[in-house]
């Protein structure tokens, strides 16, 4: 009877330290966080075509999709400044030396973030993000002043994207 009544205590604590394991690394509901993402399509296929997303909880998403926002802020990077070096037109030229700055003020921005992400500081690493999607904006801005056309050269639209996700679990964590 004793041993039967501990063998039932036992199991209780297994399920309930497996229910407190669940608890911890629970699923994030990748279908809400889309739903309140700026391009609901993009982060839908954002999501699918990365397998790591799949099953991930919070804390492994927002990790996961800050590192795309970092690869793709560092593209953006290399592609203005090879489009620098390629300019032969001065105005041009002048327009995307200004975005360079851009990128490398948003590249630090987000260099920033990582604190905040490590420590789970969702509130901090919104800031930070927010900041970080104001160069590339910028630089539009700055390239539409000097009324170049780049619509078919250049488009940091992933970048704003894939920051808009990161931003949405940035409010849930
Ligand atoms: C939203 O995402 C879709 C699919 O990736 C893309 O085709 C479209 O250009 C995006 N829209 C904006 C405004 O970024
Ligand atoms: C994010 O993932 C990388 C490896 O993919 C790891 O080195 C890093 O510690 C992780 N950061 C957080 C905050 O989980």
């Amino acid at each position: 009877m004793a041993a039967y009544l501990m063998n039932r205590v036992f199991v209780s604590s297994l399920m309930l330290s497996v229910m407190i394991g669940s608890l911890n690394a629970q699923v994030a509901d990748i279908k809400a966080i889309c739903g309140k993402a700026k391009n609901q399509s993009f982060c839908s296929s954002y999501m699918k075509s990365n397998p790591k997303t799949s099953g991930a909880d919070l804390p492994t998403l927002a990790n996961i999709t800050f590192g795309s926002a970092q690869t793709s802020a560092s593209e953006g990077f290399n592609r203005i400044q090879s489009l620098v070096k390629a300019a032969t037109n001065p105005t041009l030229k002048k327009a995307y030396t200004s975005c360079v700055q851009h990128y490398k003020s948003a590249i630090s921005s987000l260099n920033d973030a990582k604190q905040s992400l490590a420590s789970g500081d969702g509130p901090g690493l919104n800031i930070k993000v927010s900041a970080a999607m104001e160069g590339p904006t910028t630089c539009e801005e700055d390239m539409a002043n000097f009324k170049v056309d780049t619509s078919t050269m250049y488009n940091s639209g992933d970048f704003q994207n894939i920051c808009g996700i990161v931003l949405v679990i940035s409010n849930m964590m």
